[in-house]
């Protein structure tokens, strides 16, 4: 029915008015995806799909990527739709427009997406109110969150470290873990962040502003990392991340190797290089950082190579968009068969 729907009906919209349709749907209706769930339409992933990692328990193993829900306003119901864990976000410290409009394509001979969105979002204080409702039920508890952080646009690369601290101050109560995204193409030098000298104070301070907002919980902190990086660099973060002991690593954000016009490319083009990246942090850290792997997994298969490569987790996006909730859950329930395994961290 949705990829009826998504080729008739969405597919003919422009892309951003068919996100904003998604996102209103998956906020206003998360009894229908429950009914489904109960009705067996969205298969539940049962208990074998479940893993332990970070110290938390994951309900499957596939959760949404970051820049679906940047405002943490639709998690029930994208939980209630199949994915095992919803990252929101990015959020920035203060509220900001993103870039202007039109911002976000399809790319529909490769089942791709376009965008540079420019991390629209409401600011953290607005994000954190928002949460504080969710987090006030039981069912809104019972979801894991994770919440991507990002630089506020008009913030001086200086002053990064700051910025992502008020962030992380704000939103971690919230959180069942935090990710510092230094790697969406789209806000002008962010991902100059990268380099281990501009990330090392930007994560001691994001890690000390967890710990201050929630000193009585271990928040698990995780840096998202481009598939453009060099080798090299990739070997960079990896030693940064395990010398100051962050929790893990997201691999990867959108490429902008691509000549399709502005912006980041997801979906199928990204997913060699975002599984060579889990790889090669996997052989690095061996067992040290949880990786969630995420970039163009679109089939089984795909997610079945990421969990090889050395995945804990894996997220997507592109795939979600084109395939739809029922799908996802069927993901879910399948790796959970197939492995049986509950992971190790
Ligand atoms: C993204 N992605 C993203 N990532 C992030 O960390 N913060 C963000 O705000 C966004 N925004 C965003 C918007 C749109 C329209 C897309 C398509 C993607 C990147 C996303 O989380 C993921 O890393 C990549 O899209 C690769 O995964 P898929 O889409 O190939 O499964």
């Amino acid at each position: 029915m949705y990829s009826f729907l998504y080729r008739h009906v969405l597919c003919h919209v422009d892309a951003e008015k068919a996100h904003r349709f998604g996102v209103v749907a998956f906020a206003r209706l998360p009894f229908v995806f429950r009914v489904g769930r109960s009705l067996g339409i969205i298969p539940n992933p049962g208990p074998a799909a479940a893993r332990e990692v970070m110290g938390l328990r994951f309900p499957g193993a596939v959760g949404l990527a970051a820049g679906m829900d940047k405002n943490a306003e639709a998690v029930l119901g994208l939980a209630a739709g199949g994915f095992a864990f919803v990252e929101i976000g990015t959020v920035t410290a203060r509220p900001q427009p993103g870039n202007p409009k039109p911002r976000s394509w399809r790319e529909l001979d490769v089942h791709g997406l376009r965008n540079q969105m420019g991390f629209n979002n409401e600011g953290a204080d607005a994000v954190a109110r928002r949460l504080a409702r969710l987090r006030a039920s039981a069912r809104g508890r019972a979801v894991l969150v994770g919440v991507n952080i990002g630089k506020t646009k008009v913030t001086a690369p200086e002053d990064a470290a700051t910025d992502y601290a008020y962030s992380a101050r704000t939103l971690a109560a919230y959180a069942d873990y935090l990710v510092v995204n230094v790697s969406s193409p789209n806000t002008p030098g962010l991902r100059d962040l990268q380099s281990v000298d501009a990330l090392r104070p930007i994560l001691e301070h994001v890690r000390a502003a967890a710990n201050e907002a929630v000193p009585e919980r271990h928040v698990p902190l995780l840096v998202k990392i481009a598939p453009d990086l060099a080798d090299e660099d990739v070997d960079a973060v990896t030693d940064l991340a395990l010398e100051l002991h962050l929790d893990g690593i997201v691999a990867t954000n959108t490429t902008i190797s691509h000549d399709r016009g502005p912006g980041g490319l997801s979906g199928p083009p990204v997913r060699e290089r975002a599984q060579a990246v889990v790889g090669r942090i996997a052989a690095r850290a061996s067992g040290r950082l949880a990786i969630v792997g995420v970039g163009g997994i679109s089939s089984e298969d795909d997610a079945k190579a990421f969990l090889d490569a050395g995945a804990d987790l894996l997220q997507l996006y592109t795939a979600f968009v084109y395939e739809g909730p029922r799908w996802v859950a069927k993901l879910n329930q399948t790796l959970g068969k197939l492995s049986g395994k509950s992971g190790t961290r």
